[in-house]
């Protein structure tokens, strides 16, 4: 059953169609010219104008949907991230020209979290202990997701992992009357090493880790218990990250969900086959969509990925 293309073809169990696929991109405010992050090649921060183009080029693609994440001036950062829930910061300014760029051609996604708009770095607002207060937090994602739906997303990403934040969101949410805008719920996110390169890519302030609000990589069943409590407050997808360090982990909840799951291959992800490639130690296009069929494999229904356009391309 394996000895021509086409008898692999037949017998395929999974695909991957571009339908699936989110582009994670990075707008930032003061720059004049896109600007490349240097550890994620090929990947850029924005300005207004390449946003809307490189999304029209994604959605021409045919991918899924689109992740935006903001990159604030530095000078606009403070301790409790005002800029996220302004307006006219710059998330809320790029999700806006989005929608109004691609309307509803394609499902636009927000990052509901502060770590980019805080002087601290962290995904919440702190103590002055400073360690970060889980429930003042919520009331600033509230807000966050509020501005963020008026300015036009689709679906939210809370992905700070603090506890409660899909329930307060979704109140929130339907008390200002946004009852259709989803909640793609970070159910089952990992402190990660694997998040490096993104680190440089919203340039962030953070100094330490975010090992007391993300989850320990020793742990499976903690996942499952995330995921359950993210379902009961009225999540619309659960998603798994990172992805292919976490392949066990997607399984067991695409087993047990009765939501879509998605699952979010990394800035780390991209940037080590990206390095293997520029190398020549590794087939750039069969590593890419090895990496993807085999999260589908695992079970996402959705993957985000920095590859999302271009895979699309070759999916055609
Ligand atoms: C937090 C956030 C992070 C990523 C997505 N949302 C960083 C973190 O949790 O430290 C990482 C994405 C990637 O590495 O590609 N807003």
């Amino acid at each position: 059953m394996r000895t021509t293309p086409a008898l692999r073809r037949l017998v395929a169990e999974t695909t991957v169609a571009p339908r699936q696929l989110v582009l994670p991109m990075f707008v930032a405010d003061g720059i004049e010219q896109p600007r490349p992050i240097a550890s994620m090649p090929g990947v850029y921060q924005h300005t207004m104008d390449s946003l809307r183009k490189a999304a029209v080029d994604a959605v021409a693609a045919g991918v899924g949907g689109l992740m935006l994440f903001g990159v604030p001036d530095p000078r606009d950062k403070d301790a409790d991230g005002s800029g996220a829930t302004d307006p006219e910061g710059i998330l809320n300014r790029g999700l806006r020209a989005l929608r109004d760029e691609v309307g509803d051609a394609t499902v636009l996604m927000a990052d509901t979290c502060l770590d980019e708009f805080t002087d601290h770095g962290h995904c919440g607002v702190l103590r002055p202990d400073g360690s970060v207060d889980n429930d003042a937090t919520l009331a600033r994602y509230v807000e966050m997701a509020i501005a963020q739906a008026d300015a036009g997303a689709h679906v939210l990403g809370p992905s700070g992992m603090m506890d409660g934040q899909v329930g307060a969101i979704r109140q929130g949410l339907d008390a200002a009357g946004h009852i259709d805008t989803a909640i793609l719920a970070y159910a089952a996110k990992y402190a990660s090493a694997f998040y490096g390169p993104f680190r440089d890519a919203v340039a962030s302030s953070l100094e330490g880790d975010r090992r007391t609000y993300q989850q320990d990589c020793a742990n499976r069943r903690e996942s499952m218990r995330e995921v359950d409590l993210d379902i009961a407050e009225g999540a619309d997808l659960v998603m798994v990250k990172p992805a292919m360090s976490y392949l066990d982990v997607l399984r067991e909840t695409a087993d047990r969900s009765p939501i879509p799951v998605a699952a979010y291959q990394v800035s780390g992800e991209y940037s080590m086959i990206e390095a293997a490639a520029a190398n020549g130690w590794i087939d750039r296009r069969a590593a890419v969509l090895e990496s993807l069929t085999s999260i589908r494999r695992a079970g996402a229904d959705v993957v985000l990925t920095y590859w999302a356009a271009e895979a699309a391309d070759w999916l055609g």
